[in-house]
């Protein structure tokens, strides 16, 4: 395998991905913000099966624009090294490692530049407790789109809430980029892969089953209709210790609120979030509601 060319500006990115569009090859990206683990790397590799002989492009790029705390920017943790190697290892053609001027030469504040309205979904579930955080997502992705011209993108079901809004941008804004969302990758106990596992403690990361095993619980009731979906749910959490809830709520697909009394076979999604220790971890799973005989 070999290494991918690094880049740091818009114009190496121009020349980086220039042979594979004169050869009209498909182009696959994955955006991502570096600290890369094996749930970037089944990302990676799922934009390889999508374009074939194509060019896959990574970006690792910390967002300023999508923290709210300054502390947490600064903190992210930033681990370009490895990240090349872990893209190496998936057969990545090239990384793009832009800093923040490069990414906002006009700077990051609405005075200063033109930036996404992230629209209705930004005021539900995360938007709820994270101002501005989607304004950032999307204003970053349609830049990102913007300057690798991909045609299929890929991004984790496990932010759940960012793939379906990042879908809901590129249709509103007729983007055509192919918008693909890879399913979860999980530790053997269920925990969802994140960046954020590693500042659980030992106790903390066996709290932190309780948010896989509250999906489950509900996935696996769910043909018994919502409420004894939700009361088995809500009965894994009642038993489980250190898990600070935040919400636990079911949607549809799209994220919108579904109707009082979904009709058998009603395709949904359960969604939670919950704080272990200082660590605000997120879940998701797709469910089915009641049985269709
Ligand atoms: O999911 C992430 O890592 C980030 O939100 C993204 C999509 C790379 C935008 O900064």
């Amino acid at each position: 395998m070999s290494a991918p060319v690094v880049v740091t500006t818009r114009a190496e990115l121009a020349a980086a991905l220039a042979p594979a569009r004169r050869a009209g090859h498909r182009v696959g990206f994955v955006p991502t913000m570096g600290a890369l683990h094996d749930g970037h790397a089944a990302l990676l590799r799922e934009a390889r099966s999508l374009v074939g002989d194509g060019a896959v492009v990574a970006s690792i790029f910390v967002n300023p624009t999508q923290f709210g705390e300054a502390a947490d920017l600064e903190q992210y943790p930033r681990t370009l090294e490895a990240d090349v190697k872990v893209c190496e290892r998936e057969g990545v053609d090239v990384v793009f490692a832009p800093d923040v001027a490069e990414m906002y030469p006009h700077g990051t504040g609405d005075d200063d530049a033109v930036m996404v309205r992230p629209g209705p979904l930004a005021k539900v579930l995360e938007g709820r407790s994270r101002k501005g955080h989607y304004r950032g997502v999307l204003t970053v992705v349609a830049k990102l789109f913007g300057l690798v011209r991909p045609d299929v993108a890929v991004f984790g079901q496990k932010d759940y809430q960012q793939l379906v809004m990042i879908r809901r941008m590129v249709e509103d804004l007729c983007m055509g980029v192919d918008v693909v969302g890879a399913e979860t990758v999980r530790e053997p106990d269920g925990l969802a892969l994140s960046s954020r596992n590693v500042h659980l403690d030992e106790d903390q990361r066996r709290q932190a089953t309780a948010l896989s095993r509250t999906l489950y619980a509900a996935v696996e009731n769910a043909v018994y209709g919502l409420g004894p979906a939700l009361d088995e749910a809500r009965a894994v959490l009642r038993e489980s210790d250190g898990v600070d809830l935040d919400y636990l709520e079911v949607t549809t697909p799209d994220l919108d609120p579904l109707p009082d009394d979904p009709a058998p076979g009603t395709e949904a999604r359960i969604l939670i979030a919950a704080r272990v220790g200082t660590t605000r971890l997120i879940d998701n799973l797709p469910l089915t509601i009641g049985r269709i005989d």
